[in-house]
């Protein structure tokens, strides 16, 4: 297959192919020396970096990933120090940015930004996400973590724990993993179950899956948990979150009832959902994860300018 990432932009998990993922998933993995020595091939680019939203991870590795790849890395986390504070619209803004970045990449709250961005620039753009929409790297990196701890996908049964309605790296799992033989446990509270354009996708290509309420009742049966928070920003009230707010919280108690090997993940932050005490059990990747997303952020910069 040639280079399918090619100057194009990420905006949605959709609109990629098995094929495609798994190119960008087998690149990824051989991007171990690059992450060590670093390398010089993006050495004339620039990495636009517009995030709107507060970030960790997303933001400090496309960071990074740009720098292992000898490029630089230009823009703003603290937007109320540019010129959107003084008015300017987000479409100003990205217009302006183009003419000193090569790529771009948004984070916002708006769900339509990154998707309109990438509509009106004729560089590539990144949705590193947006609203409660989509989060494409977040899940790329997520499908990564799967594959390389487990080895494989199809045959198994992953359980999705905790916001489904708000959490944007559910919405952008799900496209990949309907590619692959699995069984989908959804765990949620009842008023936060996945959104019904997502039930309709998954009827429509035949996953297996399950809406329940209780973990515990679910636990023995998963090979993989993806436990998420409850998405604080996205309710309407305080007084609504702080009721769901400790409505799942893993323990070492609880996981007594799970696989011996059941893969243990989350997108963190993670607020309360995940004891402390978990952290140290082997079956806990959550903290590998950053590292499978510093990989596939360089090898998906590295494709989108064709310079492998
Ligand atoms: N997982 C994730 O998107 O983390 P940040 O919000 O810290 O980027």
């Amino acid at each position: 297959m040639t280079n399918p990432f090619a100057d194009r932009d990420v905006i949605s998990t959709l609109d990629f192919t098995k094929e495609e993922i798994e190119y960008l998933l087998d690149v990824a993995v051989k991007m171990e020396d690059i992450a060590k020595y670093g390398s010089k091939i993006l050495a004339n680019k620039i990495l636009g970096s517009i995030f709107l939203e507060p970030s960790t991870r997303t933001r400090l590795s496309f960071d990074a990933a740009m720098k292992h790849l000898g490029g630089q890395v230009i823009g703003f986390a603290d937007w109320d120090k540019s010129s959107i504070k003084k008015g300017e619209t987000l479409s100003d803004t990205f217009r302006v940015v183009e003419n000193y970045a090569d790529v771009l990449v948004i984070r916002s709250e708006w769900e339509g930004a990154a998707k309109y961005a990438a509509e009106i620039l004729n560089i590539p753009v990144i949705n590193a996400g947006s609203g409660a929409q989509e989060h494409p790297t977040q899940s790329f990196l997520d499908l990564m973590t799967i594959r390389q701890e487990r080895g494989k996908l199809d045959g198994l049964t992953i359980g999705v724990c905790g916001d489904l309605m708000y959490g944007r790296t559910v919405h952008s799992l799900l496209p990949l993993l309907m590619n692959y033989d699995v069984k989908l446990v959804l765990i949620s509270p009842s008023q936060l179950h996945i959104r019904k354009e997502d039930k309709v996708m998954l009827e429509t290509r035949n996953v297996q899956f399950t809406e329940v309420e209780s973990l515990e009742s679910v636990l023995p049966s998963l090979d993989v948990l993806y436990m998420t928070r409850m998405q604080r920003e996205r309710f309407r009230s305080e007084e609504e979150y702080l009721r769901m707010k400790g409505f799942y919280v893993l323990t070492k108690n609880v996981l007594k009832n799970g696989k011996p090997d059941l893969l243990i993940m989350h997108p963190l932050p993670r607020i309360n959902e995940i004891d402390p005490d978990v952290d140290k059990l082997p079956q806990a990747v959550y903290f590998k994860q950053p590292k499978y997303g510093l990989l596939l952020r360089i090898a998906l910069l590295a494709l989108i300018f064709d310079a492998l």
